[in-house]
């Protein structure tokens, strides 16, 4: 039953094409040219949305299963269940702001760039983390049993973007997406 991080595994490359995305934008604000606050807008609604309800979710199941099977994992997987917290409030927080700016409020630049540059780079940091570590333990240690009690426990939700059908307010950003990949093709 290891397809359960093959799915998690393939929910990070979405991810990162995300924040690359968020990213460029940002760094639009380095070249003193006005990034697009909409297109930002939705890409922390999504990231504030799906993997924070569903993703992490998951994966402190998963997580706390292995802890169980393996007491040295124990601290590892307290300290990502914490970087989870960290990453909703900080894209709560940086999403609120956008949408500020989108109401029309005015918003010092640093009230966007630096919060949003650090979200993107504990992000990634966060999934090479998983990555490296705890996906690779799961694969190794868990059995068809704990599987079974994992999917018990786990909510599911269809990908907003990534899935069969793209929620209307993302077609932008999905546009962008195939167009980022398109190019790099
Ligand atoms: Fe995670
Ligand atoms: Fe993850």
């Amino acid at each position: 039953m290891e397809n359960e991080i093959t799915e998690l595994r393939k929910e990070h490359v979405n991810f990162r094409k995300l924040l690359d995305l968020l990213e460029q934008q940002l760094d639009l604000f380095h070249y003193g040219e006005t990034p697009d606050y909409p297109l930002m807008t939705d890409i922390l609604h999504y990231m504030t949305r799906y993997p924070d309800h569903f993703h992490h979710p998951k994966e402190d199941v998963i997580f706390g299963r292995l802890a169980q099977c393996d007491s040295r994992v124990v601290q590892r997987v307290e300290g990502l269940a914490r970087q989870h917290h960290v990453i909703a409030e900080s894209g709560a927080r940086i999403h609120d702001n956008l949408e500020s700016v989108l109401n029309g409020a005015v918003m010092p630049r640093r009230m966007i760039e630096a919060p949003g540059l650090l979200y993107v780079s504990y992000y990634r940091t966060h999934m090479d983390q998983e990555e490296s570590e705890l996906f690779v333990l799961a694969d190794k240690l868990l059995g068809d049993d704990d599987w079974k009690k994992i999917n018990g426990e786990m909510r599911s939700h269809p990908d907003p973007i990534f899935g069969h059908d793209i929620e209307e307010r993302y077609r932008a950003v999905y546009r962008h997406i195939v167009q980022t990949t398109a190019c790099a093709g």
